[in-house]
């Protein structure tokens, strides 16, 4: 969800990209044919709002597999924003803010655990014995961690920031997830966490492939496209050209009304010439499940003007019982800190049964 530069593009070969797709389309499948077989974790770092990107690439499909049956993890991974920001900002009001996020578009407390790193001390112990199975070459050859280290625009290297990865295949490994939806930035670590299960099983659990201590999880690919910001630039909130899930309707109204189009009246489906429009017309085509040509089509001679009314008028119609759901949530902000609590719970029972069995299979049970 952090990084997409081209770089990152590059390192990952279509031929592994096309694999992982497929793979992606056989699981899809086989959580139709019975959700009772997966159990997905995902998660999300707290680092500011979420916005319409977030929920139309990600989010939404994380309560659509919820929705679907399967038992779905939630993460917010407050360990990570100090991978590579300087402090934590104001942290416990953007992980309140998140959770209303997630609930408010739709994450069922009853059917999905939510919870936090830090409040889960046995998945971060997990990191020890993880951190022996990896090299110090494979962690910096991760092209994830290095685009974001690029980005951090100067800043030095941290241990954190190299070893993130492994804490990550904690987060997946510690509740025996099978399925990981992630964008294409993430499958470094996911394959990282697949060899770190793998070589655990080898080296110090139980040497029976019939019962091994770690699943191999796999990527469900999000094949969303990539939505840009109102300015044709990456989304991002010091740019001011996102549309974040808590607006208000006329401030949606506002950023769309502000959007870059072109000079160029007649409105065409065209991303590799008309960036600016063609990503409003995108928009629109994901939020009312149509073609963006076809409403391309539709808008015609009328021109920019209308593209973005149109734009506002169909956000705001998805976003309307979402952003009402947000509004009664946040207003009591002791229900979000029962939440919150009932999922760290869940979680810690969790982390504390697998816990019990890695030292168990590393002798450490005393
Ligand atoms: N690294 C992810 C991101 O930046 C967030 C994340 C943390 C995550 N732990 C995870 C994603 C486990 C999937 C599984 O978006």
């Amino acid at each position: 969800m952090t990084t997409s530069g081209n770089q990152l593009e590059d390192s990952i070969s279509d031929a592994s990209l096309a694999r992982t797709q497929a793979r992606s389309r056989q699981i899809d499948a086989a959580i139709t044919a019975d959700p009772s077989r997966f159990r997905m974790l995902t998660g999300a770092r707290p680092t500011g709002s979420l916005h319409i990107g977030h929920y139309l690439g990600t989010l939404r499909g994380w309560v659509d597999l919820q929705d679907r049956g399967v038992d779905t993890w939630a993460l917010i991974a407050d360990y990570q924003v100090i991978t590579d920001h300087d402090g934590v900002g104001p942290l416990k009001e953007r992980v309140i803010g998140l959770l209303a996020d997630y609930l408010a578009a739709g994450l069922d407390p009853t059917r999905t655990t939510i919870f936090t790193h830090s409040a889960v001390p046995a998945l971060n112990q997990l990191l020890l014995p993880f951190l022996s199975l990896v090299t110090e070459a494979e962690l910096h050859r991760n092209p994830t961690v290095k685009a974001e280290l690029e980005a951090t625009g100067g800043r030095a290297m941290t241990g954190l920031l190299l070893t993130y990865p492994v804490h990550q295949a904690a987060d997946i490994l510690f509740c025996k997830a099978n399925v990981v939806p992630v964008g294409q930035d993430q499958l470094p670590h996911l394959e990282q966490t697949r060899l770190i299960a793998q070589r655990f099983d080898t080296r110090y659990g139980r040497a029976d492939p019939e019962h091994p201590v770690f699943p191999r999880p796999d990527a469900l690919l999000s094949e969303a496209p990539h939505i840009l910001g109102t300015d044709g630039a990456k989304m991002s909130k010091s740019r001011g050209n996102t549309i974040e899930l808590r607006m208000t309707a006329d401030q949606t109204a506002a950023v769309v009304r502000k959007a870059k189009t072109d000079g160029e009246r007649h409105i065409s489906y065209d991303p590799v010439n008309r960036p600016e429009v063609s990503n409003l017309l995108l928009i629109a085509s994901l939020t009312q499940h149509r073609a963006p040509e076809e409403i391309a089509d539709e808008i015609g001679d009328q021109g920019a003007g209308r593209l973005k009314a149109v734009v506002t008028e169909s956000l705001n119609e998805m976003l309307r019982p979402l952003r009402a759901r947000r509004a009664d949530l946040v207003a009591d902000p002791g229900h979000l800190l029962d939440v919150l609590h009932a999922g760290n719970a869940a979680a810690n029972d969790q982390a504390d049964r697998t816990l019990s069995e890695v030292r168990f299979a590393m002798q450490m049970d005393y």
